[in-house]
């Protein structure tokens, strides 16, 4: 998901232009009369709304920010319970975490997200909300999670980090959900060296995760900074100018970073579909087509498969080289702090974790040539026979 391949020269002259145009106010709020009306963040938070058909959206200073600034606009905390699938970063359990609810983790599917009818097992009086996350770039099932949310009266926070630019059925993903997350971190489909987005069609919750993000101002508009009020208690959560001016930069590009993803997979795809192995589920086209990802027959398999393609200078991403991050199953540390899933930990999620192992992601890029998806395919479909 590459925004850093696409990163140099425009958002050079972005940040320079910051400097030129106002000397480098690189504080989003205030400083009214010296900013000659320079507002990177805010111009940011309207192209991004704009851009997710969504009538709010507020920068925050990561998607891990994010995630807990909407969490407390919804009103998550003690007493409370949230589902999150066990496949995610680490960083949506964080979260949770924060707030003072207790974690439920649940099962995917062969989608790699959440499965929708885990979901409805997992559910208790005490489940509040859920947060399909939008693993990879590809879609949660939203029309089957929305309906069990609707069932049982659940907040929806889509977790759309890895998902920036994504649909299902022709929606923007991130705005299905009462709030959606956005990450804008380096590694991500646009980037803006650290940075997140919480976007929202709910004018009350967008007022609530605006006070959190800043130590909970209520943005009167109609007195200075140090003199207006709260609407209760936050943090500093902010993005700053340079991020801003990053960002809308990068907004520019995400259509072309997304069409070359989604063509260059489609090649790679051609020319690996006689690959003896199943590949994941996508349930709507409106994935990224930022990586490829296919089973193995069992975790041997998989295990030799990888080690092929560091024999050919290939290499994975996150499936599996970074799955202490990404699966639950390692979080052992924190079921133990926490007291869920204290004893059994250890054998959740076997379902899942039958799948993960057997799992090999391939990254795709935006600046894959022809020849390059060629070589990376030839490559493949030799270690295949190989194994
Ligand atoms: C699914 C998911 N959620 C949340 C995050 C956190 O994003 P950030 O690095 O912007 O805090 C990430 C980052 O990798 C992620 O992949």
């Amino acid at each position: 998901m590459p925004g850093f391949e696409v990163f140099g020269e425009e958002e050079r002259r972005a940040i320079n232009e910051l400097f030129e145009l106002n000397g480098g106010i690189l504080f989003a709020h205030g400083f009214d009369a010296m900013r000659k009306g320079v507002y990177r963040v805010r111009e940011f938070e309207a192209a991004f709304a704009a851009r997710m058909g969504a009538p709010h959206a507020q920068a925050v200073s990561s998607c891990t920010a994010a995630l807990r600034v909407a969490l407390e606009a919804l009103g998550i905390g003690p007493g409370h319970e949230v589902v999150i699938p066990c496949f995610t970063f680490v960083a949506t359990a964080e979260a949770v975490i924060q707030t003072g609810a207790d974690l439920v983790v649940v099962d995917v599917d062969r989608s790699l997200n959440m499965d929708p009818e885990a979901l409805s097992a997992a559910l208790t009086n005490r489940t509040r909300a859920v947060i399909p996350v939008h693993m990879m770039g590809a879609p949660a099932d939203m029309d089957r999670i929305m309906a069990v949310a609707e069932r049982h009266g659940l907040l929806v926070l889509e977790d759309a980090a890895q998902a920036c630019g994504g649909a299902w059925r022709g929606t923007p993903l991130g705005t299905i959900g009462h709030m959606g997350a956005f990450s804008f971190d380096a590694g991500k489909v646009i980037i803006t060296g650290e940075g997140g987005m919480v976007v929202t069609r709910d004018q009350d919750l967008f007022v609530r995760a605006r006070a959190f993000h800043d130590h909970g101002h209520e943005y009167s508009g109609t007195v200075g900074r140090g003199e207006e009020g709260a609407i209760g208690n936050g943090f500093n959560y902010r993005m700053t100018e340079l991020q801003g001016a990053i960002g809308l930069v990068q907004l520019g590009k995400l259509d072309m970073i997304l069409e070359a993803q989604r063509r260059n997979k489609a090649r790679l795809m051609g020319l690996l579909k006689g690959l003896p192995f199943e590949f994941r589920t996508i349930l709507d086209p409106g994935e990224l087509g930022d990586s490829l990802i296919f089973y193995l027959p069992d975790r041997e398999a998989a295990a030799g498969f990888v080690d092929g393609l560091k024999r050919e200078g290939l290499g994975t991403k996150n499936v599996p080289d970074a799955m202490r991050w990404h699966f639950a199953k390692h979080w052992g540390y924190m079921f133990k702090r926490y007291g869920w899933y204290r004893d059994s930990w250890r054998e959740q999620w076997q379902r899942s974790a039958d799948l993960l192992e057997r799992a090999v992601a391939l990254p795709v890029m935006v600046k894959m040539t022809d020849e390059r998806i060629a070589e990376i395919a030839e490559k493949c479909l030799r270690i295949a026979e190989e194994i």
